[in-house]
């Protein structure tokens, strides 16, 4: 069954609990400017998650930690005018919601008001239940994201899978649930192991949206550029490559650089015109003695 769009074309948030609720499946993939928006939008997402992942597919760093809010409005700003329907999630990158409640809420007010995502996205639980609440209560939605926190990837040892012990599973169940009862419409949850994965998913009313977490989440996410292997970094065992679109490119640049040193191109019909009289009185000025100004 289709989802079904509001009146000025987006998808509504309520919607996605109700797609939990009939089974439906959750699209949920990265994006970080507006040819990809309309692109995910075009093919019929429900949401597109400006991720921090743009600190490393798309600046160059190597963790998601360098990113920041002013780096993260201009992608969420480029995304946010081209995608129409899906619902734009906006995230909270490393350092803009650690520090206090009042922080979180500036943060997400400012992802929402300037960058014109319709939800915003955090990491973690714990202290961070607070976050969740106080965003909320702002009347902003909040995504929660449970397992591999990238953000604390080096207190986690990595970019490791968690919940694979009893006790850490039990951990994130207990997490899910704190982050449900906080306020958050949906979790997203990476790198568990798959049948923790689909208890959580069970015990929740919002759906998760598994990243490396199995197939009975509610919804999946992958991250543009590695589901299009336009990324040269490290590929997670999650990661899915539906195209090799880095070899494509390489291989057009290289055309388009062997056209240039040959003059294959430009053709004829890249070129503009001029009139054959024009051009005959230009070249009739350009013989004619003209004064050089010093
Ligand atoms: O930033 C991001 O792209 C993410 C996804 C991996 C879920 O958080």
């Amino acid at each position: 069954m289709s989802t079904r769009p509001n009146e000025a074309g987006k998808l509504p948030l309520p919607e996605l609990a109700e797609m939990k609720r009939r089974g439906d499946r959750i699209v949920m993939i990265t994006a970080y400017d507006a040819p990809a928006a309309r692109i995910a939008d075009e093919a019929g997402v429900e949401l597109i998650l400006v991720g921090d992942t743009a600190a490393m597919v798309m600046l160059g760093h190597d963790s998601t930690v360098p990113v920041t809010l002013e780096e993260m409005l201009v992608l969420t700003k480029a995304v946010t005018r081209a995608a129409r329907r899906p619902i734009v999630v906006g995230d909270l990158p490393f350092g803009t919601y650690e520090i206090s409640d009042e922080q979180a809420v500036a943060s997400a007010i400012r992802l929402v008001k300037e960058g014109g995502a319709d939800v915003v996205k955090l990491e973690g639980a714990g202290r961070m239940l607070s976050r969740v609440r106080a965003i909320a209560d702002s009347n902003i939605g909040v995504m929660g994201h449970l397992g591999l926190t990238p953000q604390s990837a080096t207190k986690l040892g990595g970019f490791k899978a968690q919940g694979r012990t009893a006790d850490a599973a039990l951990k994130l169940y207990e997490d899910a649930l704190a982050l449900q009862e906080a306020g958050c419409f949906a979790i997203v949850l990476e790198a568990v192991p798959a049948a923790v994965a689909a208890r959580v998913t069970e015990a929740l009313e919002i759906p998760t949206i598994g990243i490396g977490a199995g197939a009975a989440c509610s919804g999946q996410v992958l991250v543009w550029h590695d589901l299009l292997g336009l990324y040269a970094g490290r590929q997670p065992r999650f990661v899915k490559r539906y195209a090799e679109l880095a070899t494509a490119i390489g291989d057009a640049v290289a055309a388009y650089a062997g056209d240039v040193r040959s003059g294959a191109f430009p053709e004829d019909r890249h070129t503009y015109s001029i009139a054959d009289e024009e051009l005959a009185r230009f070249e009739q000025a350009l013989a004619e003695p003209r004064v050089v100004s010093t």
